[in-house]
């Protein structure tokens, strides 16, 4: 059994460890907002934090998450969404940054991790960050555009304002 802190709360993991990170939080926790692409490490989709850093879930083994704390797009956009969390969804919706949506959580993710390290990054730092996170749909700059809008609203407090948020 691997022991992990997940989104903040204790969890244990029964499968193989050596068996895919994606398969125990999608299939065995139920944690679907993960989403695999590529299956290969190619595309992001299936970014989570593991100790506050991006990574693959499709590449890591359950066994190496062992004793280490991992947040998946539930922890920081399902209510109670972290702060960063919530204004990341409200500029995604509100300057088209999701459209099929496949892409989105992992996107997500690497902007919360870019945006807890820097609240005020330039357009070059954020393609910096989603630069492992593959999107078919917007051209990247409604992306861009949202996480820019994100960091706006974060440094003026707005994102304060939404509900549920923690
Ligand atoms: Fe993991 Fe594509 S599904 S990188
Ligand atoms: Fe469709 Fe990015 S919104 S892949």
């Amino acid at each position: 059994m691997i022991h992990v802190t997940i989104n903040g709360a204790p969890r244990t993991l029964t499968g193989p460890p050596e068996g895919r990170l994606i398969d125990a939080l999608r299939l065995e926790l139920g944690l679907t907002g993960t989403k695999e692409g590529c299956g290969e490490g190619e595309c992001g989709s299936c970014t989570v934090l593991l100790d506050g850093a991006p990574v693959n879930a499709c590449l890591v083994a359950s066994g190496q998450v062992a004793g280490r704390a991992l947040v998946t797009i539930e922890g920081i956009a399902e209510a109670p969404a972290t702060v960063i969390g919530a204004a990341l969804a409200r500029c995604f919706i509100e300057h088209g940054g999701a459209q099929c949506g496949i892409c989105t959580p992992g996107m997500v993710i690497a902007a919360h991790a870019l945006l807890s390290r820097q609240p005020d990054p330039t357009e070059a730092e954020i393609r910096e960050a989603i630069a492992g996170n593959l999107c078919r749909c917007t051209g990247y700059q409604r992306i861009v555009n949202s996480i820019l809008a994100a960091a706006a609203l974060l440094r003026v407090g707005g994102a304060n304002s939404a509900e549920g948020e923690r």
